[in-house]
């Protein structure tokens, strides 16, 4: 299947795990009429790699975490991702007409629908991270403050703004950096961040290094997104190849070509890795993820 066409990714047994209870959540959400419901499905469901999820339920490993627990937010951040998709691909933001292998949700459906479905799934992600799964009620406040930090006006978009304000434009590479870390690592760092806040009991270094982790990997994730807009097909991403460069996007191949990008990409994951190892529990299924995604092909 398209953008899950690497095999680490089919094979893991987290993604069908995610897949069920994204599932079970939309049932439980009773979306009405019968046309939202569907484009909601559409917009969520099958093909996403699930790497916020993947990331926060390994997170929660590291740390001794029931999964059962983290399942909602785990659930909450693809929701929240699913709609900052269908609302990137709009003609007004990145005009994309493929997204996971299939029409954009806007081609399927019409524009209108598509806005609406990003509403309905930004809104069912609060829902859901709200979900009891036996977490105390300062834990859950603390994880609906923390993805809504990470994706409102300081964080996701954020740097959707700054990004389409970038569009034809000359920028620096600092400024390149803070719109990357904006629109994307935000959520990726909020991921990781979600399961440790399931932790209270966490030492203060250990929250530092998953922060310093997530951070390195959300930069390097979009960094390593950009590399493949240039040389991934759809038949990898599930996306149309060459997009940024249609829209004047300033990406990092565009600022220091494909070899130097690659580079900086290998260098933010062993800064991310080199986090990692400062952290005492065993955090090895977290550093085997973090190498696939810096080997993914979609
Ligand atoms: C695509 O994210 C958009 C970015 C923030 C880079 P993913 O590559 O995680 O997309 P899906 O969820 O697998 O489709
Ligand atoms: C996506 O950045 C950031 C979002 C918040 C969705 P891109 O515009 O590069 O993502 P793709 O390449 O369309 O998936
Ligand atoms: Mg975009
Ligand atoms: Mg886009
Ligand atoms: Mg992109």
């Amino acid at each position: 299947m398209p953008g899950m066409s690497d095999s680490a990714t089919a094979t893991d047994p987290l993604v069908a795990t995610v897949e069920t209870a994204l599932a079970e959540a939309l049932d439980r959400a009773d979306a009405r009429p019968d046309r939202l419901r569907e484009a909601m499905g559409y917009a969520l469901l099958g093909g996403g790699k699930r790497v916020r999820a993947r990331l926060l339920l390994l997170t929660g490993d590291t740390l001794g975490l029931p999964r059962d627990s983290l399942l909602p937010a785990a659930c909450a951040v693809e929701m929240l991702h699913a709609y900052s998709l269908v609302h990137d691909d709009l003609p007004a933001m990145d005009d994309d007409d493929l997204r996971r292998g299939k029409p954009s949700t806007h081609r399927a459906y019409d524009e209108a629908t598509a806005i609406l479905v990003g509403d309905a799934l930004l809104t069912l992600a609060f829902e859901t991270l709200t979900d009891h799964a036996g977490l105390a009620p300062d834990i859950r406040l603390a994880q609906v403050r923390r993805l809504a930090r990470a994706a409102g006006p300081n964080g996701m978009v954020a740097g959707q703004v700054l990004d389409m304000a970038a569009e034809g434009q000359s920028v620096g590479q600092p400024a390149l950096e803070q719109i990357h870390r904006l629109k994307t690592g935000c959520l990726l760092q909020a991921s990781v961040l979600l399961a440790a806040d399931a932790a209270p009991d966490l030492c203060a270094g250990a929250r530092h290094a998953l922060t310093r982790f997530a951070d390195h990997l959300g930069l390097a994730f979009q960094v390593r997104d950009d590399l493949l807009d240039i040389t991934s097909g759809p038949e990898a991403t599930g996306k149309p190849q060459g997009s940024d460069l249609r829209q004047g996007k300033t990406t990092y191949p565009a600022l220091l070509g494909l070899a130097e990008t690659a580079a900086y990409c290998e260098q933010l994951h062993e800064r991310a890795l080199r986090a990692l190892g400062d952290l005492t529990a065993d955090s090895r299924p977290l550093a085997t993820f973090c190498r696939q995604l810096l080997d993914r092909s979609g």
